[in-house]
């Protein structure tokens, strides 16, 4: 049987960890990986993560199976924190919502969900997009296609040509995946009155939106994070939402995630309910609980969840930091349209303009590390490596 298998390249995200792991040089500087780093270039764990952890494991009694839709506390604190206790569709309980292995799982589930339609809708994703929607959406057999976002010569989203290229192409009841902030990779986010447009659009054309939540808390803040989505959500009448608790808990390797359904009834939302537990049934029977546990200890403590607040406002005010730092140094080098983009942009990623030969350059002659395609992670450098960073860039372009 096994004789029949081809050889499958790594990752490309996972081999540039491993490749910035394995080089020695004390001056290098990883942006690869989607991770959140400090200062001192380590990926801490949260402090109320680490106090809520000590409670638990005090608290926990059991570790005998949940349920297949997962922690009912995590689902309600999560649904909580994200569209807020007042939202219609919340207080209706029109939402669906089950715990998924991490934002990935989200994915997963959310497409085998639109899977079991039955409908064979195509799944639209922007270009660029991060590297694992195709993979993770199309294995559920699905129709993966493309709709133009960002644009690489103006550094900005290409909204006109997004809504024209999806009016053109895309089928009624056909699914939209949009990042619902600080998008992977460019960092390149639709604006207020851009998502009002968007949302209007999709339920003017009955198209679907997923939303990708991967990073709320990051950008500009909770509230301004999940606008779009709650937008959405209060003008389609259907909307998926794929959440992580990994970049914002820093829980990564836990595979904490949500997935979620804004449905037109209580009662459909029970159906989709039912078919998020038959789903992950099916696939992996349960996702684990251990982050999950630990996420709904943090929000429904008044005191842990201050101390993950301060925290995270402390995590996204570096990233601010940085960017503004880095923007500075690349504008006092020339650099104005990457300067004035990177501040634009939002979250830990920006896409540079940079082609794959100079990405390379950069690995080879400096040490710094960041996909083929010029996404810098920017938390991945800090206070003192900036000027060394703008340097780098401005040489090999
Ligand atoms: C990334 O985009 O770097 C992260 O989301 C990590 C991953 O799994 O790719």
């Amino acid at each position: 049987m096994f004789e029949s298998l081809e050889e499958r390249p790594t990752d490309a995200i996972m081999a540039l960890m491993a490749l910035a792991k394995a080089d020695t040089n004390p001056n290098k500087i990883d942006l690869g990986v989607g991770v959140y780093k400090s200062d001192d270039g380590a990926t801490p764990i949260m402090r109320a993560v680490k106090q809520a952890e000590g409670l638990y494991l005090t608290e926990e009694a059991t570790k005998s199976y949940v349920s297949t839709i997962g922690n009912a506390d995590f689902r309600k604190t999560m649904l909580d924190l994200i569209f807020g206790a007042d939202y219609p569709a919340l207080r209706e309980d029109r939402i669906a919502s089950a715990q998924s292995t991490g934002g990935s799982g989200a994915l997963r589930l959310g497409a085998e969900l639109i899977k079991s339609s039955g409908k064979e809708p195509s799944v639209w994703v922007p270009t660029p997009t991060w590297a694992n929607h195709e993979p993770l959406i199309g294995s559920a057999g699905l129709q993966i296609k493309s709709y133009p976002y960002y644009n690489r010569e103006t550094l900005g989203v290409d909204f006109e040509d997004m809504l024209d290229h999806l009016r053109q192409n895309a089928k009624p009841g056909d699914a939209v995946v949009l990042h619902g902030c600080c998008h992977n990779p460019t960092g390149a986010d639709l604006s207020p009155d851009q998502w009002d447009r968007t949302a209007e659009f999709l339920r003017d054309n009955q198209l679907v939106p997923f939303i990708d939540l991967a990073y709320f808390g990051l950008g500009h803040g909770l509230t301004e994070d999940t606008y779009g989505l709650r937008k959405v959500g209060e003008t389609c009448p259907e909307v998926l939402l794929a959440a992580s608790c990994s970049k914002n808990f820093a829980l990564y390797k836990e595979r904490v995630g949500l997935v979620a359904a804004i449905t037109t009834s209580a009662d459909q939302a029970r159906v989709v309910q039912g078919q998020f537990g038959a789903l992950q049934r099916r696939l992996t029977s349960m996702p684990p609980d251990h982050g999950a546990a630990l996420v709904a200890r943090i929000l429904d403590d008044a005191a842990l969840r201050d101390v993950w607040l301060e925290e995270l406002t402390e995590m996204r005010g570096r990233i601010k930091d940085l960017r503004k730092d880095l923007s500075d140094a690349l504008r006092v080098q020339g650099a104005e349209a990457m300067a004035a983009a990177i501040i634009d942009q939002n979250g830990m990623f920006s896409t540079l303009p940079l082609s794959v030969e100079q990405v390379h350059r950069l690995r080879s002659e400096h040490s710094v590390y960041m996909t083929n395609s010029g996404r810098i992670n920017i938390a991945g450098a800090n206070s003192t490596n900036i000027p060394a960073l703008a340097d780098a860039i401005l040489k090999v372009l």
